[in-house]
């Protein structure tokens, strides 16, 4: 969608549509009250008579409002102003995007940032405006082309601000693409979406952006390196596995990178300890976490962050068949330690644990993994928040409000060292799972120890990055987070 800036006033701006904002406990501020002025206070009538909802969320379309040359005006409910935070907000502007895409809009004049919420500037609701139209805006085309009676998505959106807000419309272009990248990848099918469409889709990239490169390791390259857990995952399957390693230098050589692993497994079966059967085709999204560090990938690239960024992602494919590896295997990872494998459905931590070990190569300045790994996060956090895990306080308090900013949230739990003796193996240095108890922490732990000094962090992003349900598909997340952790690193 393309973003521009316009400071004609608001009755006077031609556009399909016009959206604003209204408090239920305020007078009529900016373009909502210089709309109300030209129409000789009908705004405000329509209030007053009830016509218009004030509520929070609430929407309503007016239309040929006198003394307006938009066609239509998009009335948003704010509710009460004590109440208006950030997330608010978001939510506002996330269901005015919704509502204009269902409702034949192709190009919207957006007033919303004008709206105090919370404590967030003008910039941060700008920019924030412009993400949700974009978000909110996105259909999935790629296998289901849209029918001649679809509406056509809103192409374009303009804001009413002057230039000193191409900033954050330049930021919101970045988290745009970023999302789009993201969800894309979630949703395409597993026949589609294998782990060398993974690493053809690393490829696109690198062609697209100034100071990206990109290295695809096969199965012969990682056996080379002894990366032992990933291939056990890969080996059950025809689509071989994958180490995709794309690299961004925005900064100068000297500058320690941050380095973001994800978990790209494109379709989790779960192997021999195959799962059940009702809505396995959900474990499509387990290449959330990979997709996610590479839409955050893309919008430093787009937006030419001043850092050095790595992406590695383990890509592989978990079946079961004459080959996959078992229950009860004992593997030597890349590291030197040794995992019994209890459970073939806890192949996330195993194609995780060799990227670790291969992404210390790059000396991180930090390291941050972000995958679906277990079940247990989804009963903990539900599906509005991501977990963040990490032993470094620092780290851990810079992503939970980078999540914060970008309303795409995440919860720390503890690490505790308390946790690891549930990995104990008899036959090998630790277990792949770690009982019932805290699932997301076990999961979190291992990992642990397949990190030396470096700071480190890892996501589960086992509920946040799709929904089921009535809009189910990829949400994208937590392509904000990261991106925004990107940005504050800049
Ligand atoms: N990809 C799954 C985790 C998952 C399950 C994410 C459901 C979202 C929804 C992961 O590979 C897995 O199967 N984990 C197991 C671990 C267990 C065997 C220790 C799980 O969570 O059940
Ligand atoms: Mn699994
Ligand atoms: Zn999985």
């Amino acid at each position: 969608m393309k973003f521009t800036l316009d400071t004609t006033s608001a009755p006077e701006i031609i556009a399909d549509c016009l959206v604003i904002g209204v408090f239920e406990n305020a007078p009529l501020q900016g373009s909502a009250d210089l709309i109300d002025k030209a129409g000789n206070g009908a705004l405000q009538q329509l209030i007053d008579s009830g016509d218009i909802e004030t509520d929070w969320k609430h929407t309503t379309m007016l239309h040929g409002l006198d003394g307006v040359a938009a066609k239509r005006i998009l009335v948003m409910g704010c509710g009460e102003t004590e109440k208006f935070d950030a997330v608010r907000y978001d939510n506002v502007c996330h269901s005015a995007g919704r509502f204009l895409r269902d409702h034949a809009t192709t190009s919207a004049h957006v007033c919303l940032h004008e709206l105090e919420a919370g404590d967030m500037d003008t910039r941060w609701r700008l920019r924030q405006a412009a993400v949700c139209m974009d978000r909110a805006n996105y259909r999935y085309t790629a296998t289901k082309p849209p029918k001649e009676h679809d509406n056509e998505p809103l192409l374009s959106a303009s804001f009413n601000a002057g230039d000193e807000g191409q900033a954050a419309l330049d930021e919101a272009q970045g988290l745009a693409r970023g999302y789009l990248r993201s969800r894309e990848l979630g949703n395409m099918p597993p026949n589609i979406c294998n782990p060398a469409y993974l690493a053809q889709t690393a490829h696109e990239i690198a062609g697209s952006y100034e100071n990206v490169s990109v290295e695809i390791l096969e199965q012969d390259e990682m056996a080379a390196l002894k990366m032992s857990a990933l291939l056990a995952v890969g080996r059950g399957s025809v689509n071989g596995p994958r180490l995709i390693i794309l690299k961004y230098d925005g900064k100068d050589e000297s500058s320690q990178p941050i380095v973001l692993v994800g978990k790209g497994i494109t379709f989790d079966t779960g192997g021999i300890s195959l799962k059940a059967g009702l809505n396995m085709e959900q474990m499509k999204f387990d290449m959330g976490g990979a997709a996610s560090v590479i839409g955050a990938f893309e919008a430093c690239a787009k937006m030419q962050l001043a850092i050095n960024l790595v992406c590695v992602v383990a890509a592989a494919e978990n079946m079961p068949d004459g080959n996959a590896y078992r229950p009860g295997d004992v593997l030597t990872s890349m590291s030197g330690k040794t995992i019994e494998v209890q459970n073939t459905d806890a192949e996330g931590r195993l194609v995780l644990c060799d990227a670790l070990t291969y992404s210390q190569r790059f000396n991180p300045y930090a390291m941050i993994d972000v995958a679906t790994l277990t079940g247990a996060c989804v009963v903990a956090l539900g599906h509005h928040a991501s977990a963040i895990m990490s032993k470094h306080d620092d780290l851990a308090d810079e992503l939970i409000e980078a999540g914060q900013n970008a309303i795409d949230r995440g919860w720390r739990l503890p690490l505790w060292d308390d946790y690891q003796p549930q990995l104990k193996s008899k036959f090998a240095d630790m277990r792949n799972v770690g009982g019932m108890a805290a699932g997301s922490i076990t999961a979190g732990c291992f990992l642990s120890r397949f990190t030396t000094d470096q700071r480190w962090a890892h996501i589960d992003c086992a509920g946040s990055t799709w929904i089921w349900g009535s809009d189910k598909g990829s949400t994208g997340r937590p392509v904000g987070l990261l991106t925004q952790y990107l940005i504050n690193q800049a």
